[in-house]
């Protein structure tokens, strides 16, 4: 039964990554979003889940479809929470850039945050460094301690940050304790879940970025055992205002695992747009296309990497191993 409810869901993010995929470097982020969005909301919708998307699109006056609050499935099914992020670097599949994916989470109702469309400040480590980091520690300190945790020397830690002008101090910081930066221009669900998936090369994630995509990387890091800690970072009274309204938490507190994925029983599944680190993009090939995604289940502890074929047409064809 979780089996086929977490296909279920691995069908609505490669549905998403097929949309989006076919806008990938034409330049045209909305539209690529938008691909992705109404294919994703096509496929909620003809689930046998009685679904609230609770990290969306955006609040219902701003976003027409998948937006926070929207009802998704069919009446009487199983009632859930479902975080989304159709195309998660919208602007890395417009240019053709590594690491844009097609996310969801889902829990029983009532335990994923309702985060604002905020700023959230993030920390994030995989299993084996987990319990070492803390938001509020400075970046020299969380480099030490990952650094220790992995049994290595801080020369050998990677860290992923977002490149933005408000992480100058931080990226700094960093450089000076001799761990290596892996800059991102976009996409820090894909930075903090890269921490716990072996082989990316990632091993500590900081810095500021969007508050929905916190509580969906946290749902991932639940998972997974990682560790993953936030604090809003409000640009204004507004987003204070609507965190007050929307959140359970203490929106000026440390935002922990429990408080922003309130559950054991959460998973976290995306698809690749482009290819990047973690997941292979979407490859279109005349007669289908192929998707690879990762699905993480919190209740039964199993972690997939999935390969799907769809086969369009009625030709027949070899279906290759990668
Ligand atoms: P979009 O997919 O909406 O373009 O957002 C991508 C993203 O890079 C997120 O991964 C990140 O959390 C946020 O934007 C950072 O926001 P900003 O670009 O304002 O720094």
């Amino acid at each position: 039964m979780r089996t086929t409810r977490i296909v279920e869901m691995l069908e609505v993010t490669e549905a998403a990554a097929l949309a989006a995929g076919r806008w990938m470097g034409k330049g045209a982020k909305n539209d690529a979003d938008q691909a992705a969005v109404a294919a994703m909301r096509e496929q909620l919708g003809k689930l046998d889940i009685d679904g609230t998307i609770v990290i969306g699109e955006g609040e219902r006056d701003e976003a027409p479809m998948l937006y926070i609050g929207e009802r998704v499935g069919v009446d009487g099914g199983e009632p859930i929470d479902i975080a989304v992020d159709p195309l998660e670097g919208t602007n890395l599949t417009a240019y053709g850039q590594p690491n844009s994916l097609a996310v969801m989470a889902f829990g029983p109702k009532d335990t994923l945050l309702h985060a604002p469309d905020t700023y959230m400040m993030k920390v994030a480590t995989g299993p084996l460094a987990a319990g070492c980091i803390h938001v509020d520690a400075s970046p020299a300190e969380n480099c030490r301690c990952v650094a220790k945790a992995l049994d290595r020397p801080v020369e050998d830690l990677v860290v992923c940050i977002l490149d933005r002008d408000r992480h100058e101090d931080m990226i700094r910081e960093v450089r000076e304790t001799g761990a290596r930066i892996r800059l991102i221009s976009d996409g820090d669900v894909f930075g903090a879940v890269a921490t716990a998936i072996e082989g990316t090369g990632i091993h500590l994630y900081m810095g500021i970025g969007g508050a929905p995509e916190g509580v969906l990387a946290c749902a991932a890091m639940k998972c997974i055992g990682g560790q993953f800690m936030g604090r809003f970072a409000f640009r204004n009274d507004d987003e204070r205002r609507r965190a007050e309204q929307m959140s359970g938490c203490d929106i000026d507190g440390v935002l922990d695992m429990d408080c922003l994925v309130n559950t054991d029983e959460a998973a976290f599944i995306a698809t690749g747009v482009t290819d990047g680190e973690m997941l292979h993009g979407v490859r279109y090939f005349g007669k289908g296309a192929r998707t690879h995604s990762v699905a993480m289940d919190g209740k039964t502890g199993t972690v997939r990497f999935i390969e799907t074929v769809y086969r369009t047409g009625t030709e027949k064809f070899w279906v290759r191993m990668e």
